[in-house]
């Protein structure tokens, strides 16, 4: 695999992800780790990330040098040209000028394989205030800007550095840079692709997990289910599969997944409706951290039960599968600080703990996209694997005040209206989420001669990454108009709809 040592940078996972999308697995490590670490993980070149550091910082993420002399390749992109011109005895200052954004680099090395096939003038990204000021020896200039450094090397080590960004998209032949690294210089090969993927997984699946039982919660969203449909290829009869009716999923959603997931993909499925359980709960309930609290608290003890029948009928549950993915995996082991909790986010993870069950965890090396790759190659439906995300709590956090059965049907024929219109748009993969929000606030209107007091429901709908950030969509006016004058028609109960145009931050996605 190819080594990312991560030194902080807000674009280690892209690296990482642009390195697979050339079908060459990578791993990012913290850049603290030991060499052992970074040896065990077979690596055919390390790749030294950017950061917000200096590398003079008293508080410099402490890496060790010593990652330079394994006698693999190294590319140091940002902070790690810095690094590597400081510890190979160069010199690095800030810069009188901090380069930040587009910026015009010259590739005057032109012999440098990194740049094979390249312009000699390109459009990069940029981001530091520290630049290489005296190139260590042995090191030659390969790149400039107008101001500075942008890239050196040293063949004969086999050491190449950036000071810009190729993994960013501004960066226009930052992908063409990468795949000369990996294949011109590395000589790495692109076999990390779906079906090997998928076979490797399923064989080491079979072997963890011998003759035990397996229980998998599925939530109906893609993680969970390409995590169930691929255990499922591994064990077969030795999976089953926890469906759970919050009483706050979307219209016909327990129907749905049961038939895409039993009748469709044949996976071995209990499907537990415990709605009334949980509106029980809910009943009086107005403050959201107080409901996204009952809604997984319930959730354990309801998959608890079923858990532990399971295991009364099978002999014992040994293993819990679960679909976290590598940004997870990574965030938990980077460098930087936890951020803090803005709401108490539940997946289904962590559960039950009173069993002390062993994890399966097949996406754990996985990014979104990938996921949805592999379960392309399972022959899982596009509703699936295209869907939007879904959150834990449902429904509950869209509809604001106390959550009653009358105001989730409300909002379920809102949200349908919503879905099927953005999809009728030819919208709905192009939007992280698109979604109806019911407000407790009532207000008058007029239907034909009748004077009426309803309830007012918000459109929202946000383009993201990976839910950090979003942006407001601009959605068209004329699917405005067919989603606000279907709801008010079709839904008796809402006579007024408003538009929510407020990005993240400083709003959130979901409004509790
Ligand atoms: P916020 O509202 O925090 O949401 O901007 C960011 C992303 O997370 C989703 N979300 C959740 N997902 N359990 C989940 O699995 C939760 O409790 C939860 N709350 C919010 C939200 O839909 C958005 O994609």
């Amino acid at each position: 695999s190819i080594v990312i040592l991560d030194f902080g940078s807000q674009y280690t996972q892209l690296i990482a992800r642009r390195i697979r999308e050339q079908n060459v697995f990578s791993v990012v490590l913290p850049c603290t780790a030991k060499i052992d670490e970074i040896q065990a993980q077979n690596p055919l070149a390390i790749i030294l990330s950017g950061g917000p550091c200096s590398v003079y910082d008293a508080d410099a993420p402490p890496a060790d040098p010593e990652v330079l002399n394994l006698g693999l390749p190294v590319l140091g992109i940002c902070y790690g040209l810095q690094f590597i011109t400081h510890h190979l005895g160069g010199k690095v200052s800030p810069a009188p000028r901090r380069e930040y954004g587009h910026a015009e680099v010259e590739l005057i090395d032109r012999a440098n394989p990194l740049f094979s096939e390249i312009p000699a003038n390109i459009h990069v990204w940029m981001s530091h205030g520290d630049e290489a000021l005296e190139l260590p020896p042995g090191f030659h200039l390969t790149a400039k800007t107008a101001n500075a450094v942008a890239g050196i090397a040293n063949p004969e080590r086999r050491i190449w550095a950036v000071q810009f960004h190729p993994e960013v998209h501004h960066t226009k032949q930052g992908s063409a840079l990468l795949r000369n690294f990996l294949f011109s210089i590395v000589g790495a090969k692109p076999d990390w692709t779906p079906g090997h993927f998928i076979q490797s997984t399923v064989t080491a699946i079979r072997k963890k997990v011998g003759s035990g039982h397996a229980i998998c919660a599925l939530s109906g969203g893609v993680d969970s289910s390409v995590a169930a449909v691929l255990v499922n290829q591994a064990i077969g009869g030795q999976l089953t599969c926890v469906f759970v009716n919050n009483g706050v999923l979307r219209r016909d959603e327990f129907q749905k997944v049961q038939r895409n997931m039993r009748d469709n993909l044949g996976l071995n499925l209990v499907a537990v409706d415990a709605s009334e359980r949980f509106l029980a709960k809910l009943a009086g309930v107005t403050d959201p951290e107080t409901k996204r609290k009952i809604i997984g608290n319930e959730f354990i003890a309801v998959f608890d039960d079923e858990a532990h029948r399971i295991a009364k009928q099978t002999g014992g549950v040994d293993w819990l599968v679960q679909g976290t993915l590598y940004p997870d995996v990574i965030e938990s082991s980077s460098v930087k600080g936890p951020s803090q909790t803005i709401k108490s986010h539940h997946n289904v993870g962590g559960l039950p703990e009173t069993m002390k069950l062993k994890l399966i965890e097949p996406l754990r090396d996985l990014f979104k996209d990938e996921v949805r790759r592999i379960g392309r190659d399972l022959h899982m439906p596009d509703d699936i694997l295209q869907r939007q995300p879904f959150p834990g709590p449902g429904l509950a956090v869209r509809i604001l005040g106390e959550v009653t059965p009358e105001r989730v049907a409300l909002l379920q024929e809102a949200d349908d209206i919503v879905v099927a219109e953005i999809k009728a748009a030819g919208l709905y993969q192009q939007i992280w989420q698109s979604f109806a929000v019911l407000l407790p606030v009532k207000s008058v209107g007029v239907m034909g001669d009748q004077r009426t007091y309803a309830y007012t429901c918000a459109i929202r709908a946000v383009h993201s990454e990976d839910g950090m950030t979003a942006d407001w969509v601009p959605l068209p006016y004329e699917v405005l108009k067919t989603i606000s004058s279907r709801i008010v028609n079709e839904v008796r109960g809402i006579n007024r709809v408003v538009y929510d145009i407020t990005s993240k931050p400083p709003g959130t996605i979901e409004w509790e």
